[in-house]
């Protein structure tokens, strides 16, 4: 991990309130691993700096260059999207542990909203591996607005499922609904893959626990505020079957079985 300046390369408006910011650093992207994180310090307009905000490394684009995927609702991040082409962004990185791949498993990538942003560069280094498993795709969201990236996961060349709540795309329901439909109609794929998934804290406790009842491997990265980002402030601590641990240090990704609901 270091401390860095990331030149922003472009800052793009996405949908609805989601943002692509692409910044350049070379250093981040011959370090990465998926599923780590940067933290990015914002500043405040003349009235005291904001806490550094984590933001999942989301893609490689080539070169030198990375990606983070945010929704602008907070106002750190509404400062965020106003950055200009040009700008240096002082951040930490790469922080965490990130996902680990069997590249003799088929993957199971399972995004719930923003979940999504760490789970490409996870597809990404899965696609790099040019082994023969099969990548698939479920993305749920709340509404067809909020369905993030399912073209960026097909030019991957990887299966696309998509849910809404409301149903006003794909099907209706939920991503913890949709995965365990798909098990249920492709049973093989039980004992052949790793379910990857990012999201809500609920739908991540839904997920741990199909993945218990169905006797699967199961990755999940966490989604909780992070203060200091480095272990230091003892504000992230998640429970699991070998006492509390940091989800900015041991984590943000636990395997599912560890976590204790
Ligand atoms: Fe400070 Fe994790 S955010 S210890």
């Amino acid at each position: 991990m270091k401390k860095l300046k990331a030149k922003i390369l472009e800052n793009k408006k996405i949908g609805p309130d989601y943002f692509l910011m692409d910044l350049d650093s070379e250093y981040i992207v011959s370090h990465y691993r998926p599923g780590q994180f940067i933290h990015v310090r914002i500043e405040g307009n003349g009235s005291r700096p904001f806490l550094r905000r984590p933001f999942s490394i989301h893609s490689i684009t080539g070169g030198d260059s990375f990606q983070i995927l945010y929704k602008a609702i907070g106002s750190g991040t509404k400062i965020l999207s106003h950055y200009k082409k040009g700008k240096n962004l002082d951040i930490l990185g790469p922080l965490g542990n990130g996902f680990e791949v069997d590249p003799e498993k088929n993957s199971l990538l399972v995004a719930g909203g923003m979940g999504v942003a760490p789970l490409f560069s996870l597809a990404q280094c899965i696609k790099k591996t040019k082994s023969q498993v099969l990548t698939f795709s479920f993305l749920g969201a709340r509404s067809k607005n909020n369905v993030l990236l399912e073209s960026e996961f097909r030019r991957l060349g990887i299966k696309v499922l998509v849910c809404t709540e409301d149903g006003t795309c794909g099907k209706k329901g939920l991503v913890t609904q949709l995965l365990q439909e798909f098990l249920e109609q492709n049973p093989s794929f039980k004992k052949t893959s790793v379910i990857f998934g990012c999201g809500p804290n609920l739908m991540l406790k839904t997920l741990i626990k199909l993945a218990k009842n169905l006797n699967m491997d199961c990755q999940v990265s966490v989604e909780e505020i992070f203060a200091c980002g480095v272990g230091a402030c003892l504000g992230c601590a998640v429970n699991t079957r070998h006492g509390y641990k940091l989800a900015c240090k041991d984590g943000p990704v636990f395997r599912g079985d560890d976590i204790i609901l």
